[in-house]
């Protein structure tokens, strides 16, 4: 009997550990890993509201100061995945600001305690650069616990 009561609470005590936990789904497409992937780490797609993720994905040419353009097939496969498991938690669902997970509101106080010139290090250059720190970054795991910030 004693499980019925158990069970629940450890579904509770376990919920920290999964808030930083954004999987990359099952139904990815293989194209989102090869096209997306390449020059960054293939961020998660529920970090971003579907409406930045549409601003990205129509406007590839003109890619963060690079080009990322994709046939108009990949483009349509990998829009229709993104917007379809763009973020839902009302925190990472606001517009951010420059269609960037790191200009959006929670990245910012998240990150308040990481000193500006840490950004800088040459292990780490971008606070794009995601698996500088979170060593676990491509599997989805963002939690506080696994953090290694590299020291130079
Ligand atoms: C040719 C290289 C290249 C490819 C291919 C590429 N990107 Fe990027 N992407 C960049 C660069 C460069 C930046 C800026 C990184 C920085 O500021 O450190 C960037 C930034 C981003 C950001 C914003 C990161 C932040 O600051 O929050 C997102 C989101 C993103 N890319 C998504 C994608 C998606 C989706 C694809 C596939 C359709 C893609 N990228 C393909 C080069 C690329
Ligand atoms: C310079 C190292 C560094 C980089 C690069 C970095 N982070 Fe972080 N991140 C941290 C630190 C430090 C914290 C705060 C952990 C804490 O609360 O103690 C954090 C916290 C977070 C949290 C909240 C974790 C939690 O348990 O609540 C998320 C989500 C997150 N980062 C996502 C990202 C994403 C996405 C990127 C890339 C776009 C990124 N971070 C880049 C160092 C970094």
């Amino acid at each position: 009997m004693k499980t019925y009561f158990i069970l629940p609470l450890l579904a509770i005590l376990a919920m920290p550990a999964f808030a930083a936990k954004m999987s990359i789904p099952i139904d990815t497409p293989k194209s989102y890993e090869a096209e997306c992937a390449s020059c960054h780490m293939a961020y998660p797609p529920s970090l971003l509201s579907r409406k930045n993720w549409q601003n990205i994905m129509s406007n590839l040419g003109k890619h963060f100061g690079t080009d990322a353009s994709l046939d108009s097939k990949t483009q349509a496969e990998i829009t229709q995945w993104l917007v379809k498991n763009a973020a839902t938690r009302s925190k990472y669902s606001v517009f951010a600001p420059e269609n960037r997970i790191t200009k959006s509101s929670w990245f910012i106080h998240e990150h308040d305690e990481v000193r500006f010139d840490i950004w800088k290090r040459s292990g780490i250059k971008s606070p794009a650069n995601c698996s500088a720190c979170h060593i676990d970054a491509t599997k989805g795991d963002f939690s506080e616990h696994n953090i290694r910030i590299p020291i130079k």
